[in-house]
């Protein structure tokens, strides 16, 4: 099998693009998220909104946890029914398509967070299929900084004529990193902290299976994360992103929050529609057990069934049987 010339298809996967950041809450968050990133952990510490079980009963007491059988979920919808989701990079692609499923199973609200006020055509649409106001606007940079921009490169450039080398920008190393990586973390671990201030506030403790699920991560990797040519910081922040979801899949669940990672394959976005249709054609497709793109709605369902699905942790590979070249 011929190999796909992997530093132009890198190119469309590492252009900057946010996470994303599935959040169960109990309350509305959504005016706090009106505001920046900064501003939304003030306002999650002056206790405007508390974090906690997503249903209105009070938690089940723990004793009672073998005693008492409990329904098991019979489909996605309930565990997604009247939740608050918050979707970053939400403008387009697989966070469109994310944040129209969430409406679509009865979201309570979802906040759609974008560096682009075309976000706020998607936020009419979903409001207007949904027949009510569930989509919220926030536009701005997802991370606290500018967003980064950056270019796909080999970590080493060798210069034929001249023999010079070229190292990979570290600027641009550090921009991947601070937008792919960092900004998704700490989104994630900004709830797992309200959350977990809410419980205290509330005497609770290590959470338990008797509880409701107090809230869910799901960040987007990239078959990338394997290591892919040209991709030196794209696919460092992505593995990062593995190593993020590792810890707190262990950690964020003593206060009752899982976390998983979905790595989508080559997907039917702007993103990768940038690649020109020559090229999809003759690089991309052959090398798909689909020979299609996968639907961004493909990765969304995915996402909610990483969601909903309590027995689902860690790692998803939604590839289409791609995988990069050695
Ligand atoms: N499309 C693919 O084939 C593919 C494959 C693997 C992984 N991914 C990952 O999926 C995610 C979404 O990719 P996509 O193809 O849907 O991209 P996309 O370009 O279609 O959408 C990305 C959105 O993120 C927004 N955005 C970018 N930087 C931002 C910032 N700093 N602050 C706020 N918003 C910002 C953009 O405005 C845009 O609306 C990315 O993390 C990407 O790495 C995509």
């Amino acid at each position: 099998m011929p190999a796909v010339p992997e530093v132009r298809a890198e190119q469309a996967l590492a252009q900057l693009c946010l996470n994303l950041v599935f959040v169960r809450l109990r309350r509305f968050l959504s005016r706090l998220l009106l505001a920046l990133f900064a501003l939304l952990c003030v306002a999650q510490a002056s206790g405007q909104y508390v974090t906690g079980a997503a249903r209105s009963e009070p938690p089940c007491k723990h004793a009672s946890a073998w005693s008492k059988p409990r329904p098991i979920s019979t489909g996605a919808d309930m565990n997604i029914k009247d939740q608050v989701v918050l979707v970053t990079g939400a403008g387009s692609g697989i966070g469109g398509a994310a944040a129209r499923e969430f409406a679509k199973r009865g979201a309570k609200v979802v906040i759609l967070v974008d560096r682009r006020d075309t976000v706020y055509n998607l936020a009419d649409e979903i409001n207007a299929s949904a027949g009510r106001q569930v989509a919220e606007v926030k536009v701005g940079d997802a991370t606290n900084d500018s967003a980064g921009i950056t270019r796909d490169a080999l970590a080493v450039r060798l210069d034929k004529t001249t023999g010079k080398a070229q190292p990979y920008p570290i600027n641009n190393f550090r921009e991947v990193i601070e937008v792919n990586l960092v900004a998704p973390t700490y989104w994630a671990i900004e709830m797992v902290t309200r959350i977990a201030e809410d419980r205290f506030k509330r005497g609770l403790k290590q959470w338990h299976p008797d509880e409701e699920v107090q809230g869910a991560v799901v960040f987007i990797g990239s078959v990338s994360s394997l290591g892919n040519k040209g991709q030196i910081s794209y696919a460092v922040s992505k593995a990062g992103l593995e190593g993020a979801t590792a810890t707190l899949t262990k950690e964020a669940m003593f206060h009752g929050v899982r976390c998983g990672i979905i790595h989508p394959g080559f997907t039917d976005t702007p993103m990768v529609r940038g690649l020109g249709e020559d090229y999809i054609e003759k690089n991309i497709l052959p090398f798909t057990q689909l020979r299609r793109l996968i639907r961004p709605e493909e990765i969304a369902d995915a996402i909610c069934f990483m969601v909903t699905n309590p027995a689902v942790s860690g790692q998803l590979w939604a590839d289409a049987g791609w995988h990069p070249q050695a």
